[in-house]
């Protein structure tokens, strides 16, 4: 756990950023669903009419039953946006993506979930940038799900619908191919946390969600899995259970080195992968996001 630490460290010393994300623009890339909308809600089939239950997906079925709604991704969060001041930023996602495909040549891992010690320390930044970085490569698709049922903003980053989506397919009304949405011309897949749920804890904890990635996961290179911080509540332990590796996020200058450590070894024994510290001003030609993907392995 040393470099661990070290990375805790350089967490501690460094401040936290000061990026301004600006309004959204269009990213150009609108699918057969017509103009996105950051917080359309779309209608769903039930899960009732759906005589899939137990098998698994193709995609081409999955390419062809999913929703394709026409995303508006936000480049101030996309660090693969032309924006000059994202190359760096970029290059370290690419990094941290090398680094786990590096990792999966020793084990067999597929599901990450992506959570932090406290609330705001980057968990869908990181997720939604890996995944792009994955789904940048040629024939590899990345799928994000939005688990953070109570603060979901994978949806407005990206420029999707946010319903219906987990809340609603974990609740019975909603079947799998209605909560999938994908964009024709990227390999991301996005299942939105849906609309909001009085009990997120005891939907997640229903079984569907694994059941769910059991069925749709073998698609997909990878399957992310934003989740909300571990100290608040019990959801990120609730989703753990069934990802394959945990990736805690670390934001410089915010959580202190004992609560992050209280968060590490809450999934030490079990699949912790490793710690991105985000935000630390390491590098001042990363002017905007002034990310620093320092991802440590340490599967013991
Ligand atoms: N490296 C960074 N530099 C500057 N700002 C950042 C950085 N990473 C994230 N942010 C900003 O910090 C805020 C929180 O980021 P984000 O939503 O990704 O965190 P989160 O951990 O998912 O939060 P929550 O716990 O609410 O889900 C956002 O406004 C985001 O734009
Ligand atoms: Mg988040």
């Amino acid at each position: 756990m040393s470099r661990i630490h070290e990375a805790l460290k350089r967490a501690e010393e460094a401040g936290p950023s000061a990026w301004r994300p600006s309004e959204p623009t269009p990213l150009g890339i609108v699918g057969a669903g017509g103009v996105a909308g950051a917080h359309r809600i779309l209608s769903s089939p039930i899960r009732a009419e759906m005589p899939m239950a137990g098998r698994c997906l193709g995609l081409e079925e999955l390419r062809h039953r999913c929703i394709k709604p026409g995303w508006k991704l936000n480049p101030d969060y996309d660090v693969f946006s032309t924006k000059q001041s994202s190359a760096l930023c970029a290059e370290q996602f690419r990094t941290l993506r090398s680094r786990l495909d590096r990792l999966r040549k020793k084990s067999a891992i597929r599901t990450l979930l992506v959570t932090s010690t406290l609330p705001g320390e980057g968990k869908t930044f990181v997720a939604l940038n890996l995944a792009l970085a994955i789904a940048r490569q040629h024939e590899k698709r990345a799928l994000l799900i939005d688990a953070d049922l109570r603060a979901s903003r994978l949806h407005v980053r990206l420029g999707a619908p946010s319903a219906p989506g987990l809340s609603d397919y974990l609740s019975g009304h909603a079947d799998e191919f209605s909560i999938l949405q994908a964009d024709p011309k990227v390999e991301l897949f996005l299942v939105p946390a849906g609309r909001p749920a009085p009990n997120p804890s005891e939907l997640l904890a229903n079984g569907m969600l694994k059941g769910f990635i059991d069925k749709i996961g073998p698609i997909f290179d990878w399957v992310i899995v934003d989740a909300p911080p571990v100290l608040a509540v019990a959801d990120a332990r609730i989703i753990a259970e069934f990802c394959d590796g945990i990736m805690v996020v670390v934001r410089a200058g915010q959580a202190g080195r004992d609560l992050v450590k209280t968060t590490l070894q809450e999934f030490r024994g079990n699949n912790l992968l490793g710690v991105v510290l985000n935000g630390s001003d390491q590098d001042a030609s990363c002017a905007s996001y002034s990310y620093y993907a320092g991802f440590e392995l340490d599967r013991k």
